[in-house]
């Protein structure tokens, strides 16, 4: 039977990869999101003591004979210490000119009066915080603006940013885990029902064409609508060629067989020589195209229940002995003795039309190519498998022929002169093939041919 073509690749995967995809873009998102947030909160109370600091600085700058005097609180800085003890800098200017603090600290460019401003910069080569803000001093004549910048350094919050970043990574690398087995658990509760159809028609008896009637998701209904219909159109075809063959054999047997008797009597009748042998040759045509109609049918018989057999218990033994029985007169005709070797019933399970028609022809073909007054041995057994050996004493099979009689309308060279289409053996192999069994020919040492036909 030809495989399904895999273009799709597996709906498991597939479903598998998309959930899991999207577990790592939802992982990744939560963790950048999480960060940036947290960043920002940092930031705010980073910008918020700051703030603090610089307005307490102003808050304690007054003017005294126009002279700015700052006594700034010891909390201004100490304020600003932090676990990983990031440095401080700070700037004061007197409008443009500076009174105390960082010379090179960065001047923010213009400030807007009482709001304060805050700017991320490097500064001796680290990172920095700055927080700057100014203020208005009236003196009886004088009218000045004081501006206070104070700068920190960014350790702690960075420290702060990394504990928090490891936490939420945890956390996201947790959820997609957890996401994965959830997505693995979703793609076989998905996949399943499909696996269960699957099986349940696998494990069908050939010969079962009843609609599927397991529960499907509703995703499925169609899928198994088009299969219930396709299996009816199916058992409606089956009947119908089953129907044929048995219509064509009879229609091609049965004038055949008319036609014969009448070639029969008529040779009866005549007594001229030449007459006699033109009827003899019709009387033997007759017999070629009966047997070989018989055969093709009997061929198309098998190919078709081949492929839906008909497994029943049988005993192999029983089987043989009623075939024997039926070929007896034959072998009589012929002077040939049967001789049977039959052990203990020989249970098979099996189609037993076919098995008949497999072993028929291996004894027929016994009968046909022995000689006659000879011994035809058939021997039944079930060690190592089940099977029946016929051997006879005549010429044996062609041994340069051997490999190729089994094919279909292949006769050997010693065929010549007997009636045949040579399909015999080619049905003795299909049906040993079908049962998942095999067919051998051999010679004899002694002379003759010996199948082995096993199940
Ligand atoms: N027992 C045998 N001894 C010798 N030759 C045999 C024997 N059985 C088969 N053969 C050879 O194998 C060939 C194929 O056999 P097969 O049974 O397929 O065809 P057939 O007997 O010629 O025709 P039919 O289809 O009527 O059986 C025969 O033509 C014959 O040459
Ligand atoms: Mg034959």
């Amino acid at each position: 039977m030809a495989e399904p073509k895999q273009v799709l690749g597996s709906l498991r995967n597939r479903l598998a990869v998309t959930l899991i995809g999207g577990a790592t873009i939802l992982a990744v998102l939560l963790f950048l999101v999480v960060r940036n947030y947290a960043a920002q909160i940092a930031q705010q109370g980073q910008d918020s003591i700051l703030a603090a600091s610089v307005s307490s600085i102003l808050d304690a700058a007054v003017l005294r004979d126009n002279q700015v005097e700052i006594d700034f609180p010891y909390a201004s800085f100490s304020m600003l210490t932090t676990p990983a003890d990031d440095r401080v800098f700070y700037a004061i200017y007197r409008d443009d000119e500076l009174l105390s603090g960082y010379v090179d600290l960065p001047r923010p460019d213009h400030i807007a009066a009482q709001a304060h401003h805050y700017q991320t910069l490097t500064y001796s080569g680290t990172p920095v915080r700055i927080s700057t803000a100014s203020r208005v001093l009236l003196g009886a004549d004088l009218r000045t603006r004081v501006t206070v910048s104070v700068a920190q350094t960014q350790d702690a919050l960075s420290d702060t940013l990394n504990s928090i970043s490891r936490n939420v990574a945890s956390v996201g690398f947790g959820f997609f885990v957890l996401a994965v087995l959830l997505s693995f658990w979703v793609t076989s509760t998905t996949v399943a029902p499909l696996n269960r159809l699957a099986r349940s028609v696998t494990r069908r008896g050939p010969q079962d064409l009843s609609p599927v009637a397991q529960p499907v998701p509703t995703e499925m209904v169609p899928l198994v609508s088009s299969l219930n219909s396709l299996m009816a159109r199916l058992n409606q075809s089956l009947t119908q060629s089953e129907d044929f063959i048995a219509e064509a054999a009879h229609r091609v047997r049965t004038p055949l067989a008319t036609v014969r008797s009448y070639a029969e009597t008529t040779l009866q009748r005549v007594d001229k020589e030449e007459n006699r042998q033109a009827l003899r040759s019709m009387v033997r045509a007759i017999d070629e195209s009966s047997r070989a109609a018989g055969q093709l049918l009997d061929h198309a018989m098998i190919s078709f229940r081949a492929d839906q057999l008909e497994y029943q218990d049988l005993d192999l033994v029983e089987l043989v002995q009623d075939l024997v029985l039926r070929l007896a007169p034959v072998a009589e005709m012929k002077d040939i003795e049967l001789r049977l070797d039959l052990p203990e019933p020989v249970p098979v399970k099996g189609d037993s039309i076919l098995l008949q028609n497999a072993i028929r022809n291996l004894i027929d073909n016994a009968l046909k190519y022995s000689p006659s007054e000879s011994i035809i041995d058939i021997r039944v057994s079930s060690d190592p498998r089940s099977q029946v050996e016929v051997r006879d004493q005549g010429p044996g099979f062609p041994p340069d022929e051997i490999a190729d009689l089994a094919l279909r309308f292949s006769r050997g060279n010693n065929a010549t002169g007997t009636i045949g289409s040579g399909l015999g053996l080619t049905i003795a192999q299909d049906v040993a093939l079908a049962h998942g069994g095999a067919m051998t020919l051999t010679n004899r040492e002694k002379g003759g041919a010996c199948v082995i036909f096993s199940l």
